[in-house]
């Protein structure tokens, strides 16, 4: 099993470069199937998540050239087939962000349902509410060993309608949005996500011709069109990865200077990380980082949808709330089950007790190496970034969650003077 061992490293210093978002690629590599002329989405990030989509799209009829410059050419001539391989879809939840396009290409669409993971049940009932609404039959069937959604669209197709999102799901308004743009009609989604990754998305369809207004906000407005036509699209850097390596020159006491990066997208995390005495200096595309010009404090940390403070920080922040002095508080608002980092870091000396969604921090810890395992993708991040700081040798396993999602991770912290190193 590979596994990665850090070391306890010292600050780290130098210069970083966010590559392409993973959680934006995705649905813009989904959108795709809506097209039947071609697209062109530039820095894709080289991870296995995007491999697992490429694959999909191709089994469904997609044709998919990538240049060594992370260039993807991707072009759906006709939907082969409207059902999404087991084997694939099981590999990657975001695998049914394909259901959406499908259904408003095709005018139907047979997906797998995807698992729960760590994290929790991850349901997709606000995904198929959004379906039904906009006149689609959807059913489930089990077979055999696994169950699949089907969804089909009324005899005139999709029909424009007024959805309320009880929740604003991120893959819930993405997957309506994307059977919306062929639809008949007008489309609202009401309490919508506004994550970035919502507005990249409709600014990719926007330009193959789609009319949307209003990403980014809660309410987003869809006016069907008829026909799309060729585009070319750059995805935004990955406002996750920018965080991480915010939280890595912060817990080092380093000085890190982030190229390539959106600090509007990460507003939380440079507010909550200048409560705790970072000192964070936000350029046009930079960030530049400096844990070393003062005691570490805590704070309290409550995730929310954006653009409150990302889920996805939790437990790199909390990595880092344990070395801070005195006592911070970290409730967790977006999944049911994402402390499983918890016990791992106190393996390694932290001292955290949770009591629902709620995790008490201790503080001023003395982390010292231990064997952990990666629990979630942004899990494995935060034993990465608590090994950083331990004493002795920290070995990490599991840690194909952390390779799915974060393009050239042990490449970009050795450049800055970490000591990691992946052995098989
Ligand atoms: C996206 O997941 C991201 N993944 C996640 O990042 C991220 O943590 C999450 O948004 C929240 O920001 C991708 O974009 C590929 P949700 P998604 O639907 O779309 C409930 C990472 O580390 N819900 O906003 O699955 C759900 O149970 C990953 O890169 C319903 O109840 O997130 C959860 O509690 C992890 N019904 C909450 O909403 C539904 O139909 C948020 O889920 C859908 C969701």
């Amino acid at each position: 099993m590979t596994k990665y061992i850090v070391r306890q490293s010292g600050p780290l210093r130098g210069e970083v470069t966010i590559s392409g978002a993973k959680n934006a690629v995705l649905p813009l590599m989904a959108a795709t199937l809506l097209n039947d002329q071609e697209c062109v989405i530039r820095s894709v990030p080289h991870l296995r998540d995007v491999q697992v989509m490429k694959e999909i799209l191709e089994s469904l009829g997609s044709e998919i050239e990538e240049t060594e410059t992370g260039e993807f050419h991707i072009h759906t001539h006709d939907v082969k087939s409207a059902e999404a391989p087991y084997g694939l879809v099981n590999k990657m939840r975001a695998s049914f962000l394909v259901m959406g396009p499908l259904l408003g290409r095709k005018g139907i669409a047979r997906i797998p349902l995807p698992g729960g993971c760590a994290i929790g049940a991850r349901p997709i009932d606000l995904h198929l509410k959004g379906f039904k609404a906009l006149g689609a039959e959807v059913t489930i069937h089990e077979e055999g060993h696994y169950a699949y959604v089907e969804a089909v669209a009324g005899p005139q197709g999709l029909i424009g309608d007024r959805i309320y999102l009880d929740f604003p799901s991120v893959g819930a308004t993405e997957n309506i949005i994307m059977a919306a743009v062929l639809a008949e009609g007008t489309t609202y989604i009401e309490n919508a996500a506004e994550e970035p990754e919502i507005t990249d998305l409709a600014n990719f369809l926007n330009k193959m011709g789609a009319k949307i207004r209003g990403a980014g906000t809660d309410t987003i407005r869809i006016e069907g069109v008829k026909t799309l036509k060729h585009v070319t699209h750059t995805v935004i850097p990955d406002r996750i990865e920018t965080g991480t390596f915010m939280i890595a020159a912060a817990i080092t006491r380093g000085a890190v200077h982030i190229m390539n990066a959106v600090p509007d997208h990460v507003k939380p995390v440079i507010a909550k990380l200048r409560e705790c005495g970072v000192r964070i200096e936000a350029g046009d595309d930079d960030i530049i980082v400096r844990g070393d010009l003062g005691p570490l404090n805590s704070t309290d940390i409550k995730t929310l949808p954006y653009p409150g403070f990302p889920t996805d920080m939790q437990s790199p922040f909390m990595a880092f709330l344990t070395i801070c002095n005195g006592k911070s508080t970290v409730i967790e608002t977006v999944f049911e089950n994402r402390f499983m980092h918890v016990s791992q870091l106190n393996k390694m000396g932290a001292s955290i007790e949770t009591a629902g969604n709620r995790a008490s921090i201790k503080g001023n810890a003395m982390l010292r190496g231990s064997q952990v395992m990666a629990t979630d993708l942004r899990a494995g991040a935060a034993m990465v970034l608590a090994g950083l700081v331990a004493e002795g040798e920290t070995e990490i396993s599991e840690i194909y969650h952390i390779e799915r999602g974060y393009e050239n991770f042990i490449e970009k912290f050795a450049a800055l003077g970490a000591d990691i190193t992946r052995v098989e």
